[in-house]
């Protein structure tokens, strides 16, 4: 039955002359329907975690000092030390997880140099300080240790969101991780290490439940092969402290493939089983890393040539990133295949824990930032349809992070000083906060496919994309329409429900280029409408290059 719809929904003539009257009355709109949203109420594919809404914080040059913390004395509205808007801004997109120190700064980070008296801890050298630009503060390149994990968990309770700590492999020993484990969860007055938290205004554990083992371990995460890492997960695993009965408080998270390194996934799973079956039981994820940075059309893999420029693009640029972005279904659908060789009852999930667009140095709106980018409508569009991934594998995904939260690639903020902007991505993320525990629901997009010259040969790209959630009587639909060229005329269809009424949240601009920055803050927001109901379905249209958000009423 499914497959017969399906093949319906592939002939876009039959959407023609549906003889409908909808308020958006102009006589071009008005003759036909282009495309078609499905929603299948009784094709439920499970719970959407929040935790795919998820964030991350690196202490990467201006992620930390100047975009989170400006510090308690600072001039800057702050609390406890981060700056008041961000906090503010964040609790409108209902981040429930958030992930520190790194990324490769991880693997270089001793946590107790951030504990303790303020006053008294070190500055150390960062990981990143040799990419630094003249321009850049000194914080950037020596970390002053001011915002550790006390701030951390400080930020995390502010915002809603729970810690996600990621533990150093490649340069301390796993006793290291254990004390960290214990500063963090032991019961008040049973350690020194709960005495020293105490000592510093936390009487009670922060019962941090999410822990990385490593950050790519192929790469800056110590170089390993997957085997090697497996070795050294088991061995920092082996025996870490518990506060709880039955001991089940700890999801660790192995350090996983980068895009589609399947060798990866399936060399570090067969190492962790042929200790045995068991061993896998306290392994929450495995992460899996995607950027979309190859912009070059085909013409090199080398890292820096092929990367593309953050805002002056053109549209062949708009599809080619779109393009490595939607691959990120297929991988989370491989490794997720290759993990049930290795753990059939697929214990094990996917922690997508970094994500986004990664472009060459030179857009950055604070100068000498390294790595942060200015993020615009194209990646607005590429946030989208990368959450709409998520929502539509719920049991495969358990967690996600976007890299990273501020002043850094795939922001939804930029700051510096006293200034601070919301960027498209920001917006996307407060308008998909609606699809957050909601069951996930296999939903039919249909649309013609986009053709176009990508230098000299005839290209395509899909249509129309998103995904579709239920809570109670309210149906959240995202979809991102990824053309260029104009709207799409779109028919929303609920099939086992009528929709009684609903409203449309559009983030869209005639400008793909377009962007928000601290002296113009809104040249992209969202807009909301009403949207015109007629015989229990809803025609609607799409605008070309846009995210929207429906919610309906049914
Ligand atoms: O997000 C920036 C960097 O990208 C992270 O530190 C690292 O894990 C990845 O390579």
């Amino acid at each position: 039955m499914v497959l017969r719809r399906r093949e319906f929904l592939r002939t876009t003539a039959g959407l023609a002359g549906l003889g409908w009257v909808s308020r958006y009355s102009s006589p071009l709109f008005a003759q036909k329907v282009e495309a078609r949203i499905e929603v299948l109420l009784d094709e439920p594919l499970g719970i959407i975690s929040p935790n795919i809404y998820g964030h991350f914080i690196e202490n990467l040059s201006g992620v930390i000092y100047d975009g989170v913390w400006v510090g308690r004395d600072s001039k800057i509205l702050n609390i406890n030390g981060v700056r008041k808007e961000l906090i503010d801004e964040m609790h409108k997109i209902r981040p429930a997880i958030v992930r520190f120190p790194g990324g490769c700064f991880a693997d270089s980070y001793n946590w107790r140099d951030g504990i303790g008296p303020p006053e008294n801890r070190p500055r150390r050298t960062n990981f990143w300080h040799g990419g630094e630009r003249p321009e850049a503060p000194n914080a950037h390149r020596y970390d002053p240790n001011q915002f550790g994990t006390n701030e951390f968990v400080q930020f995390c309770r502010a915002v809603g969101a729970e810690p996600y700590l990621a533990a150093n492999l490649r340069s301390l020993p796993a006793e290291a991780f254990y004390r960290w484990v214990e500063y963090c969860n032991s019961p008040t007055g049973s350690t020194t290490l709960a005495d020293e938290r105490a000592a510093a205004g936390f009487k009670d554990p922060f019962n941090v439940r999410y822990w990385g083992v490593g950050n790519e371990s192929w790469g800056c995460g110590g170089n390993f092969t997957a085997q090697e890492y497996a070795i050294e997960y088991r061995r920092f695993t082996a025996w870490l402290p518990c506060y709880t009965h039955p001991c089940n408080e700890l999801n660790l998270i192995a350090s996983g493939p980068n895009d589609h390194e399947w060798e990866w996934t399936e060399g570090f799973l067969e190492e962790i089983v042929g200790k045995g079956k068991d061993q896998l039981r306290g392994i929450y994820g495995l992460a899996l890393h995607h950027y979309a940075w190859n912009l070059s059309r085909g013409k090199t893999s080398d890292w820096e040539k092929g990367k593309g420029n953050a805002l002056d693009f053109d549209r062949v640029d708009w599809y080619e990133l779109l393009h490595q972005g939607e691959s990120l279904e297929g991988m989370i659908s491989g490794h997720w295949e290759r993990m049930g060789k290795f753990d059939p009852e697929h214990r094990i999930k996917l922690v997508v824990d970094e994500w986004g667009p990664w472009y060459r140095p030179g857009s950055e709106l604070t100068p000498g930032d390294q790595l942060e980018q200015l993020p615009t409508m194209r990646d607005a569009v590429f946030s989208g349809m990368t959450l709409d991934i998520f929502n539509r594998h719920p049991e495969k995904v358990g967690i996600a992070c976007c890299a990273q939260l501020i002043n850094c690639l795939n922001s939804l903020y930029l700051a510096h000083e006293d200034k601070f902007c919301i960027t498209p991505v920001g917006h996307v993320f407060a308008m998909y906060a609606a699809h957050q525990a909601g069951q996930s629901l296999r939903t039919e997009f249909s649309a013609p496919a986009i053709n176009y010259d990508r230098d000299g040969k005839q290209a395509r790209f899909w249509g129309l994309k998103g995904s579709a959630s239920l809570h109670g009587k309210e149906l959240v639909v995202t979809a991102v329409n990824p053309s260029v060229n104009g709207q799409v005329a779109t028919q929303v269809i609920v099939h086992g429900a009528k929709i009684n009424s609903g409203e449309a949240t559009i983030l869209s601009s005639a400008d793909i280029r377009a962007h928000n920055t601290f002296e113009e803050r809104g040249m992209v927001s969202p807009t909301i409408e009403p949207l015109k109901v007629n015989g229990g379905s809803v025609i609607f249209p799409i605008p070309g290059a846009s995210v929207v958000k429906l919610r309906l009423q049914i």
